[in-house]
């Protein structure tokens, strides 16, 4: 039986670990999941995994020193895998403070409640030793490291060195903007307040690996997308826009360039640095697929507007006529300040330590997607209405 804290497992990429490693190791597995259910934590999102008896959901904060020392005690848990985060650049200019509370403090809170609780003596040299098999894995992103400059106007196909091909087979379709990409050498150079945050968490888990010994991991991961996505972000923003008739709103030209993954993808490579990643060391996750964000708005327009037309069925979802689902709904509105022009990761050490690789091509990974949304209004609609909160009201008040 193995043992995971989650924390912020309410959010979108927490949500799919847990699904993930559900479905993998079935009751093999036992899940604390901590959240503080802020605005972009729902309990809808897993209610039917927090229903099963292997896991336990608890409301609260990462940097609640009583609480999570409390976790620990009660539920030994062997993985501590810290999603818990402020996760939205916008949010981030408009107040930088709650991101280093949360982002920082809240890291280095759980890092020091798990090296209490894991502490084991000295070793023969002096030391420190930690319980056998534990690890604290912080979930970063490919934003610490800056922004890379777009070489080409037009995606170049993407060579990748030959030990990586051996992994990624059945992937022909990896593509680039630039020339540069990030390595885990990368000099770490955020340009945002959430970029910054999410650096200084992950400089203080380095610091307690170097200083206090502490059995680390860190995963830096590019766009992720897929179901239960929060719909203030790009992709789950554009599709219910689309559905509601409304403008899509792209900053400056759109064309500013991400890494986009399938979050089943990050999921995978999660699970499998917790219980095959070499200790202290950092992994950079991305999915070889760099794409304009002008063009992932426009491909989201194509798919709806194919499967509203073949799949009449859908229509009755829609605020607007089929006809009108056309790239006349783009609007550009004014660039972010400091808007990162490029991010591209290099997932060559994880793809051939740990034989992980992005294995979801993205046209299939964004039409899953957007057939779970056109499935799934229920809960794209508590979202929005803020009716998830009313049932966690219910939920947890059960639960007392
Ligand atoms: N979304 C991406 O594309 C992406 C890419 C790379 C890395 N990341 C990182 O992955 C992690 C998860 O991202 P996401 O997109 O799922 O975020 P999210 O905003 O959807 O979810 C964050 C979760 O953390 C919870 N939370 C916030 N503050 C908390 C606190 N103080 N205590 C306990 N819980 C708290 C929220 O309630 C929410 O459930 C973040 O650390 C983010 O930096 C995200």
């Amino acid at each position: 039986m193995t043992k995971y804290l989650v924390t912020g497992a309410a959010g979108f990429i927490g949500a799919n670990f847990v699904k993930y490693i559900l479905k993998k190791w079935g009751k093999d597995v036992e899940i604390v999941i901590l959240d503080d259910l802020t605005y972009a934590g729902n309990l809808m999102t897993i209610k039917d995994e927090i229903e099963q008896d292997n896991v336990t959901f608890i409301k609260g904060d990462i940097g609640n020193r009583e609480l999570v020392t409390d976790i620990i005690a009660t539920h030994n848990p062997q993985y501590i895998v810290n999603f818990a985060a402020e996760s939205h650049v916008d949010r981030s200019i408009t107040n930088p403070r709650l991101f280093l509370e949360t982002n920082i403090l809240g890291t280095q809170n759980l890092l020091d409640c798990a090296r209490n609780a894991w502490f084991d003596g000295k070793d023969g040299n002096g030391k420190n030793k930690y319980k056998e098999g534990y690890k604290f894995l912080q979930i970063s992103t490919d934003e610490v490291y800056g922004s890379l400059s777009k070489d080409f106007d037009e995606a170049q196909p993407l060579t990748v060195s030959e030990e990586v091909k051996r992994v990624i087979e059945g992937r022909g379709d990896l593509k680039t903007f630039g020339t540069k990409f990030f390595t885990e050498s990368t000099p770490l150079a955020p340009r945002s307040p959430y970029s910054a945050a999410k650096t200084g968490a992950d400089l203080i888990t380095l610091a307690y690996h170097e200083t206090y010994g502490m059995p680390i991991n860190i995963t830096r991961c590019s766009n992720n997308y897929g179901p239960y996505h929060f719909p203030e972000k790009l992709i789950p923003l554009i599709i219910k826009n689309i559905l509601e008739g409304k403008k899509l709103p792209v900053y400056g030209k759109g064309e500013n360039v991400r890494d986009w993954l399938y979050v089943e993808d990050h999921a995978k490579a999660i699970d499998m640095v917790l219980r095959q990643g070499k200790i202290g060391e950092v992994y950079n996750v991305g999915g070889f697929n760099e794409e304009q964000n002008i063009n992932i708005v426009k491909t989201v327009i194509a798919i709806i507007a194919r499967i509203m037309n073949n799949e009449p069925q859908y229509q009755s979802l829609l605020k607007c006529k089929v006809g009108d689902i056309n790239d006349n709904l783009i609007e550009f509105v004014a660039d972010r300040p400091g808007h990162d022009m490029r991010y591209a990761i290099d997932p060559t050490k994880i793809a051939v330590e740990l034989g992980w690789y992005p294995e979801t091509p993205f046209e299939i990974g964004i039409e899953k997607t957007i057939r779970w949304y056109l499935e799934n209004q229920d809960w794209v609609e508590s979202v929005a209405s803020g009716d998830y909160q009313r049932y966690y009201e219910q939920m947890y008040h059960n639960r007392q």
